[in-house]
């Protein structure tokens, strides 16, 4: 086995460690027990180059600008698989084999969709107006509290329940959030539509008149619009050891129930910084407000003695172009030629930005690309969610990569409850 050798220079002591072999990207050293052999700690303030796990789950390539599922590239589940059907690979290992059982699949989320009357109470409860990630992150916690029996994720039934379960009722939790917000009533589920339709039809549709008139004014709701929708579930399905999916594994590591940790994960979603960002970019690009103004607007995101930066740019691991912002760009331009309609000031305002920062210095340097939140706002716009829903969207996709993560790190025998050290540097 390789080693890496570290000396102390003040002891003149050496240590060896050993590297742990993977399948793809960078090794690891085996630090787990530098503390006890050396006395001293390892020091990386936001784990940039520390991995916490072992993953089967997701890859991610920053250099080539590449994510895989399971070994399957994104741009091939985009094109070829629905989103239940991701979901099935992500908390089964396995893709549905055939037309039948992606059906079946996709059936079972439907009947699960409902929510129980009791968790209805929940939504009424809560203020009109109220930011529907915090609400989310709380109907979460309460299923807890409903499904108290998924104790023993060990236990492959209970594990398939309790994500088929969360996965089936997100969209609907999600849908009630929106229609408390703006004092609608709810709208239960139609177990006739697909899974991805279901939840366009919860947001939009008028509750006496339920199959032509919707909420928007709208007639029904057309293939095209749950094609693009479903493609976008996708792009969030799972993304490596990102801070949500880390809150959910630390989380879990104490014992908790899995929505607890699920719940928490939603919550560290939430931020600016994380999956936040997909609201605050459209807010960005309407008050740039016109492609005149995008240079200025770059030289105040370059001023270092300003904290204001451009939303929807940057990536922890993308050192490049991040594959998912890629497939979104393109889908934007393909919905719009087919007749979803772009709002073409903010397209061309994005389109603007993305110029100016791709040949800029600061972000030449710094490599600094579009995301999967530069480009996505202005699709979810063009299928008429309000932006206050983009992270609760967000929050669908990603639920059964969440599911899948939780689920590896409590069957890993290697696992321990998450507990970082610190270097003291107080009285
Ligand atoms: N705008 C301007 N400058 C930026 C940006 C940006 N969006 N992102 C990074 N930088 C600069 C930093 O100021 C820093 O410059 P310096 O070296 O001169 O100090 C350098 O690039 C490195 O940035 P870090 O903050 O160290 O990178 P980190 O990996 O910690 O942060 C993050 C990644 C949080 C995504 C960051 O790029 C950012 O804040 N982006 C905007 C928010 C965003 O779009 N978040 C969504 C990310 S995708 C997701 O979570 C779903």
């Amino acid at each position: 086995m390789a080693t890496v050798t570290l000396i102390n220079n003040e002891t003149n002591q050496k240590f060896d460690f050993d590297i742990i072999e993977c399948t793809r990207g960078p090794k690891a050293v085996n630090f787990s027990k530098l503390f006890e052999t050396t006395g001293i700690f390892s020091y990386d303030p936001g784990y940039g180059s520390t991995a916490g796990c072992e993953s089967t789950i997701s890859y991610i390539d920053g250099k080539k600008g590449e994510l895989l599922y399971k070994g399957h590239k994104i741009e091939d589940l985009v094109k070829k698989y629905k989103f239940s059907d991701v979901c099935k690979l992500l908390i089964s290992s396995e893709l549905p084999s055939n037309e039948q059982e992606s059906l079946a699949f996709d059936l079972e989320l439907r009947h699960r969709s409902f929510l129980h009357e009791g968790l209805i109470n929940l939504f009424s409860a809560l203020p009109d107006g109220a930011h529907p990630m915090a609400t989310l992150s709380s109907a979460v916690s309460v299923l807890s509290t409903l499904y108290y029996d998924h104790k023993d994720m060990e236990d492959e039934d209970d594990y398939q329940t309790m994500a088929r379960r969360i996965i089936a009722k997100i969209p609907t939790m999600v849908a009630f959030c929106y229609r408390n917000a703006v004092g609608a009533p709810f709208i239960y589920p139609d177990v006739k539509r697909s899974y991805v339709e279901n939840f366009l039809y919860m947001l939009r549709a008028y509750p006496h008149q339920r199959l032509k008139q919707t909420l928007n004014g709208e007639e029904e709701i057309t293939p095209l619009e749950v094609e693009a929708l479903d493609k976008i579930f996708t792009l969030h399905a799972d993304h490596g050891q990102n801070a949500s999916t880390t809150t959910v594994r630390n989380v879990a590591s104490t014992g908790v129930h899995p929505y607890a940790a699920i719940s928490a994960g939603i919550s560290a979603l939430w931020g600016p910084a994380h999956g936040g960002a997909n609201e605050k970019v459209l807010k960005q690009l309407n008050e740039i407000g016109d492609v005149k103004n995008v240079d200025k607007f770059i030289e105040r995101v370059k001023d270092k003695n300003d904290p204001f930066r451009l939303m929807g740019f940057g990536h922890r691991v993308y050192k490049n172009y991040d594959p998912r912002a890629r497939v979104l760009k393109s889908l934007k331009d393909e919905l719009d030629k087919k007749g979803i309609k772009m709002d073409t000031h903010l397209s061309e305002i994005a389109q603007k930005v993305e110029e100016v920062a791709l040949s800029d210095d600061y972000f030449i340097q710094r490599n600094l690309y579009p995301n999967v939140d530069f480009y996505s706002g202005i699709i979810l716009s063009a299928l008429k969610i309000p932006t206050h829903l983009f992270t609760p969207i967000f929050v669908i996709g990603r639920m059964p990569g969440w599911c899948a993560q939780l689920l590896e790190h409590i069957k890993n025998p290697h696992a321990r409850i998450t507990r970082p050290r610190q270097v003291y540097i107080g009285k």
